[in-house]
């Protein structure tokens, strides 16, 4: 068997934690990192000091992107650094006809959407958005029970998305609080609910209505013990009067959670190049909502009634699909961090005439509820040919969250609703039906 030969752009702290590990690992005799490409030569040496089998594999700078190519000959790119890079590196690789692997959010805008779906469909190689969410056994599941025609015709969703004021935090401290680099968080962190939604129901979007607001971070924010930009939790003067820090943390010294899947609240400078983690959530710089509540038309009739808190006391979402012959309704409620003890999630099936029923989840090890490993197999092993339904995503599939994202901001800037087609600038309709 050829091992496939990748290139790694952005190496980020998901891209050492998710890819490079488990390829030097479990996928080794598929996988060669035959090259690495960041803004930040501190990645490399960071990289190489946690994988000492990468040392010596060549690394480039963003400009370098053509003299990576034709030095190290890859078969596939695999983009994984801050958001607002994915779509060039994206697009770069479709023009040459090599495989794309792309986290998520695909994209970071409408226009960026256009041009990846145009160079898919001029290119010989294919674009997979690594949605792990829909690798969830709860969400494979409920995809099934869809299948299965227990909901029927779909009519509406109703997906209240919680995050608590650790984890919901950390999307402030970094580079993620900038809409120029992450799209602001209905793409960044939308994207993954919007994409679970399209991919369930199996409908496209077609329009968005929402309001937003900036409630709990930023300058405004009602809990900023001091108005003072350019802070850093780990040098604050002001910390120990700040609750969102000292919630998760102690007087005497820095603690961070047992569940620590965030893995990003860094309180001490990091040896990476003019980045810190640890920029405080009450800085003017923040130009993003924290809370969204928002209503979406789909093409086959579907409503979906979406929210989303990132200061929570606690985390997980609530959900329910209603259709012609039944509702589906589940509960998550993250066990780490929560400060009272939590039941294990369930479905529940109601019919639309009849008894409930409760359906029970085999709990899988790994990310995101167990979808990282199912994901990384599809990703690197090729689809498992014992599923029966498609779920690698692929550029439609990134562009529809992507593009309902920015629908969402945008509704709230002009508070008007917003046609999702019309996002795909240049105005000439590219189309995003299709997977
Ligand atoms: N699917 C998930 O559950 C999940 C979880 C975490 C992160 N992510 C995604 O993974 C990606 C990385 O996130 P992270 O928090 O690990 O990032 P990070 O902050 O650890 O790293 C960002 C990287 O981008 C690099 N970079 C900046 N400009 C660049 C350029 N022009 N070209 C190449 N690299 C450049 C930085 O130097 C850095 O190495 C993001 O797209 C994020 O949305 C997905």
């Amino acid at each position: 068997m050829t091992k496939k030969r990748y290139v790694i752009c952005g190496v980020s702290a998901r891209a050492n934690g998710m890819f490079i590990r488990n390829m030097l690992d479990t996928f080794q005799a598929y996988c060669e990192i035959v090259g690495l490409l960041d803004a930040d030569p501190a990645r490399f040496r960071n990289c190489f000091a946690k994988f000492p089998a990468l040392s010596g594999k060549p690394v480039y700078r963003p400009d370098q992107f053509d003299q990576m190519i034709q030095e190290t000959k890859p078969d596939v790119i695999l983009v994984a650094g801050a958001d607002h890079t994915h779509a060039d590196y994206i697009v770069k690789g479709l023009e040459r006809n090599l495989d794309v692997i792309s986290e998520k959010p695909m994209v970071t805008t409408g226009a960026d959407c256009k041009r990846v779906l145009d160079a898919q469909a001029a290119s010989h190689g294919r674009l997979y958005v690594a949605f792990n969410y829909r690798y969830s056994p709860v969400h494979t599941r409920i995809k099934e029970l869809i299948l299965e025609g227990r909901v029927g015709r779909i009519t509406s969703v109703d997906l209240n998305w919680y995050l608590d004021t650790y984890h919901g935090a950390s999307y402030f401290k970094r580079w993620n609080r900038k809409r120029s680099h992450s799209g602001g968080l209905s793409i960044h962190k939308s994207t993954h609910h919007f994409d679970l939604v399209n991919w369930w129901i199996d409908q496209v979007p077609l329009e968005a209505f929402s309001y937003g607001a900036l409630h709990y971070y930023g300058a405004e924010g009602e809990l900023n013990p001091a108005k003072e930009d350019g802070r850093f939790c780990g040098t604050c003067r002001v910390k120990p009067a700040c609750t969102y820090a000292m919630r998760w943390s102690s007087r005497s010294k820095e603690t961070v959670p047992a569940d620590d899947h965030v893995g990003q609240i860094e309180v001490k400078p990091s040896s990476y190049t003019g980045y810190r983690a640890d920029a405080c959530i009450f800085d003017s710089e923040i130009d993003i909502e924290d809370t969204y509540t928002a209503v979406v038309k789909y093409d086959r009739g579907a409503l979906l009634s979406y929210s989303v808190n990132f200061s929570l006391p606690y985390e997980g979402y609530r959900l329910a699909i209603n259709g012609t012959k039944g509702r589906l309704e589940t509960m998550e409620m993250v066990s780490g961090r929560a400060s009272f003890e939590v039941p294990p999630q369930t479905i529940d099936y109601y019919p639309l005439f009849g008894g409930k029923e409760t359906i029970h989840v085999v709990p899988r090890p790994g990310g995101h509820g167990g979808g990282d490993p199912l994901l990384l197999e599809d990703l690197f092993l090729g689809p498992d040919p014992l599923r029966s339904y498609d779920i690698l995503a692929g550029a439609a599939a990134g562009a529809r969250s992507v593009l309902t994202g920015e629908a969402v901001w945008k509704s709230v800037r002009t508070g008007k609703p917003v046609r999702i087609e019309e996002l795909l600038v240049p105005s000439e309709p590219t189309g995003i039906g299709g997977g």
